[in-house]
């Protein structure tokens, strides 16, 4: 029997996925559980979660051993809990007798640094840590507009376009039903509202690329890739995501929406479809391998690939902890798929675990 463990920050998020998903395991093989981080006590190592029961089609609270196999679904922010749950988690992730289905990615700036030295280094940005406003200010010779992005950021949260006009400087934010923009008329104005953002948190910066469509709106394509019943990647599927007109962002937190990918390509004339079809193939088919080989094992990904008005593909962000709303909200079929890949992929992994682990199962 394998105990797989679904875990998030708290019992209440991704509950319909969770039991989705328990639903779909085959019981003679998996027990499954959810439980926090929090939850596990540090000396016994027992977990106060829930386990699913099959016949009753429910959760019931339950007291357990650590599952055999954990997917990791905890989505942290700033405070305290999150950072105990972080350093739980990191400390989960060295136990030999456990298994993620995925170990995640590090921050963006780590990823840029691989991906930027990859054979995929022309679809990606180039970018730098913004050390101070001096710097940035320095370098807005060469790149003209920035987008300035927390390192460690998502949701597009603190994103920031900044452009040189003149002798003035322009910041501007996209706060959803608008931009707010601050016209800076000196040097060192701008510099010290720049440090003092980056007193409260790290910042990288990257030239601004006009990812717009012909209207205006910014949009991305986002992919979600994952691992398939033999271990290997696969594009489940493909989303277009739209922010406002003349915005910053495609972010939905923004007040953007969501298209089908096919109506987005049905848009393009033939030669140029074509190219981004095999562009988007290169880039998807590449960038696992990539990232698995500086990086542990993933499960899933979700890929942000923006689209020049040049037709240029740029690898915006890659996240090893994907939403699949963007996805599933135009292709619904695929529901069913993604609430059984987890399982399918654990058990894939459970035919591979060393043998000290197996004599757990
Ligand atoms: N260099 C850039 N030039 C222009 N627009 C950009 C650039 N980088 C990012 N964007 C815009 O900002 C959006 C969010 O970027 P990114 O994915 O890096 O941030 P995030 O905080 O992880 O957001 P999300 O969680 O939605 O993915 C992109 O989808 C794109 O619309
Ligand atoms: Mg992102």
């Amino acid at each position: 029997m394998i105990s797989f463990g679904m875990m998030s920050l708290s019992l209440k998020s991704e509950l319909t996925y969770f039991t989705e998903m328990a639903r779909r395991a085959n019981a003679d093989r998996f027990t499954c559980f959810r439980f926090s981080p929090a939850s596990i006590h540090p000396i016994t190592e027992m977990v106060t979660g829930e386990r699913f029961d099959q016949k009753k089609d429910c959760w019931v609270k339950a007291e357990f051993q650590l599952p055999n196999i954990i997917y990791d679904r905890c989505f942290y922010t700033n405070d305290l809990a999150s950072k105990q749950a972080m350093a739980i988690v990191k400390w989960l992730k060295k136990k030999t007798d456990i298994t993620f289905l995925g170990y995640g990615l590090p921050n963006k700036w780590e990823i840029y640094q691989v991906l930027s030295q990859s054979p995929l280094s022309p679809y990606i940005p180039k970018t730098i840590l913004a050390g101070s406003g001096k710097a940035v200010i320095a370098q807005l010779d060469v790149m003209d507009t920035a987008i300035l992005k927390p390192v460690f950021g998502s949701g597009g949260a603190g994103i920031y376009k900044i452009e040189k006009t003149g002798r003035e400087f322009e910041i501007s934010a996209d706060i959803g039903d608008g931009l707010i923009t601050k016209t800076f008329h000196s040097t060192s104005e701008t510099e010290d509202w720049l440090d003092n953002l980056f007193r409260k948190k790290e910042y990288m910066m990257q030239p601004y690329l006009s990812l717009s469509d012909p209207q205006n709106y910014p949009f991305d394509i986002r992919v979600l890739l994952q691992k398939d019943h033999e271990g290997k990647w696969i594009a489940r599927g493909k989303g277009i995501r739209r922010g406002i007109k003349d915005g910053i962002l495609s972010n939905l937190r923004v007040g953007g929406e969501i298209l089908p990918f096919e109506e987005y390509v049905n848009s393009l004339d033939i030669r140029t479809r074509k190219f981004i079809s095999l562009e988007l193939e290169e880039i998807l088919t590449q960038l696992p391998g990539i990232l698995e080989a500086s990086f542990p094992r993933l499960f899933e990904l979700g890929v942000d690939i923006g689209v020049s008005k040049d037709h240029a593909l740029w690898v915006l962000d890659t996240n090893s902890k994907p939403g699949r709303k963007v996805i599933t909200s135009t292709n619904p079929d695929l529901k069913e798929v993604l609430y059984k890949a987890p399982i399918e992929y654990a058990s894939v992994l459970s035919k591979i675990l060393p043998e000290r682990e197996e004599q757990h199962l």
